[in-house]
């Protein structure tokens, strides 16, 4: 089973895809609705918050956690995966969504980037990038695209109180007035017309129609989860010892499991109903 966590209900855009990608799988999602939203908070919290949601889904029998969160990836990560994982779930695996959407900007592998060494011949071009203040002020995406493709300029846009919209489920006119906002900002700091945006936040694919209507026509607006689910695939793939067991029936036909766990109370998660699919609504409290 692979576990999907989030600090709410912005990771259910990464399991949406997830599950079309890989329907026979099963998935336990928990979102952290409790403590939601993590943008704002000190880095020790957002450290101790991630270890304990990872801990529920590994204590819930997941092998893999995908942290769906760009704030926890980027600012808990590697503490926990250099510091937590090889002494208390030596067998486990965590991943995050910043080092596939790195590699799709930049077109280097993870792997092959060897410091000082430039790998990219990628063409000189502006990104936007929409995030958490967290996610920003982490300075991960601007350090990890900078040392494999420096041809590339990162403008980004921190987008406070978009993720609280978001998850009180604001009506459409506040939440494209927020990000009309932040899209106008973004572009007069980049100056010239960026040739990409990309929503480092996994809450904004939720409203990615408003920020489509605010951005340049036509311009280019790559999408996480799309990213992250083939990311996910191919390392699957090579892991085959992470993957659901074929011997079930259900399986075998494609039919994975999806459940949906809340810290937070399932009555109030009530958001994702209006942008997702049914299967991606109904929550269950922790400790149900
Ligand atoms: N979905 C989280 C992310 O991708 C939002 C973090 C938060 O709770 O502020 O950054």
């Amino acid at each position: 089973m692979i576990g999907v966590f989030d600090s709410g209900s912005g990771g259910l855009t990464i399991l949406d895809a997830l599950h079309r990608h890989m329907p026979e799988q099963d998935f336990l999602y928990l979102g952290d609705h409790a403590n939601a939203p993590y943008g704002h908070r000190s880095n020790e919290q957002i450290v101790e918050m991630t270890r304990t949601n990872i801990r529920t889904l590994f204590e819930a029998g997941c092998s893999l956690v995908v942290l769906a969160c760009n704030t926890a990836a980027a600012v808990a990560l590697r503490t926990l995966q250099q510091q937590w994982l090889p002494e208390a779930y030596p067998d486990r695996r965590i991943l995050g969504v910043l080092v596939p959407m790195v590699e799709a900007i930049t077109g280097v592998p993870w792997s092959q980037q060897h410091p000082g060494e430039v790998i990219s011949q990628t063409p000189r071009k502006t990104i936007l990038l929409f995030a958490t203040q967290k996610t920003v002020s982490s300075g991960a995406y601007l350090e990890e695209v900078a040392k494999r493709a420096p041809n590339i300029r990162l403008v980004q846009k921190a987008c406070p109180g978009l993720v609280d919209a978001i998850e009180g489920a604001s009506g459409p006119r506040p939440l494209a007035g927020l990000i009309e906002g932040y899209v106008a900002e973004a572009l007069e700091d980049a100056g010239t017309r960026p040739d990409a945006a990309l929503l480092g936040c996994t809450h904004f694919p939720l409203v990615r129609s408003y920020f489509e209507q605010a951005l340049p026509q036509g311009m280019e607006l790559l999408s996480q989860p799309y990213v992250v689910a083939n990311s996910l695939a191919d390392y699957l793939r090579r892991h085959p010892e992470l993957r659901a067991h074929a011997d079930r029936e259900d399986v075998r036909k494609g039919i994975g499991k999806v459940r949906l766990l809340t810290s937070g109370r399932p009555g109030d998660v009530n958001l994702s109903g209006r942008y997702l699919p049914p299967h991606l609504c109904e929550f269950e409290g922790i400790e149900a």
